[in-house]
């Protein structure tokens, strides 16, 4: 896996805030949607405030980008502090001119009956615009990607999870303790995501050093799902010197 290795998250953000507004623009003057494929957590916020600094100070619209993200909580109520509906729309979505209609989050208050159903037709959504042209990522400290945990398998497809106990407490805090993290998650599958043409994956810090190495530098297996990865002909590491320090 190609890594890109910057001096701290601020450098290496404005690096891929840069790539993503090039795509945007390049697919403008081509007269075509961008599809983006988005993730949550605290590794792309820079990221994403570097694309709303670009949309107030340069000008760059999001008038064509159609974007798709990759989890929600299950169950949860889009408006709640702790959706991930609200994080992109306060990080992003608010921020810039993307159209309402353009921008999709899994539902987290879909009825249980009907969740195959819907996690199919998220699946069909991405593909009927084209697919993705650019997916950002994370990184659990157990591997994961989107939520496909540890023992998710490489044509996972987009499914209701249950949430690892690492996975929960990571965040804890921010719920105000483990016991209200929800159990469950609804994630893009492994599948989809690996069908991105470029995928860009974000890691900071020291507690990552070690899933890192793992993913870039161990064997392909669904105990890290990070590494089903290395198969991918478009995919870099974007790290800072913490996390990339165990790479040898
Ligand atoms: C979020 C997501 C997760 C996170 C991962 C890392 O949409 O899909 O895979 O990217 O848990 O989270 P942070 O960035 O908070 O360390």
């Amino acid at each position: 896996i190609p890594t890109q290795i910057f001096a701290n998250s601020k450098e290496a953000s404005g690096a891929v805030a840069r790539e993503i507004a090039d795509l945007i623009r390049q697919t403008q003057k081509e007269g075509r949607s961008c599809v983006l494929g988005l993730a949550t957590g605290s590794s792309p916020k820079t990221v994403y405030a570097q694309l709303v600094r670009m949309h107030r100070e340069e000008g760059l619209s999001f008038r064509n980008v159609i974007s798709f993200n990759l989890d929600e909580y299950y169950q949860m109520e889009p408006d709640s502090i702790h959706s991930y509906h609200r994080f992109m729309k306060e990080q992003l979505f608010d921020l810039v001119d993307i159209p309402k209609e353009n921008y999709f989050i899994p539902d987290g208050t879909v009825p249980s009956k009907l969740l195959r159903e819907y996690c199919a037709s998220y699946e069909n959504k991405i593909n009927a615009v084209g697919g993705l042209d650019f997916q950002l990522l994370g990184i659990g400290g157990n591997g994961h990607i989107g939520f496909n945990e540890p023992g998710s398998l490489i044509n996972a497809r987009t499914r209701l999870i249950t949430l690892d106990h690492s996975t929960r407490a990571a965040a804890s805090m921010e719920f105000g303790g483990l016991h209200k993290v929800p159990r469950k998650a609804i994630t893009l599958g492994v599948a989809p995501i690996l069908n991105a043409r470029r995928i860009v994956l974000l890691a900071w810090g020291e507690r990552k050093a070690s899933v890192i190495r793992a993913a870039v530098e161990g064997h392909v297996t669904e105990l890290n799902p990070a590494s089903y990865l290395q198969a991918h002909p478009d995919v870099s590491f974007v790290l800072d010197e913490s996390a990339a320090s165990e790479l040898t």
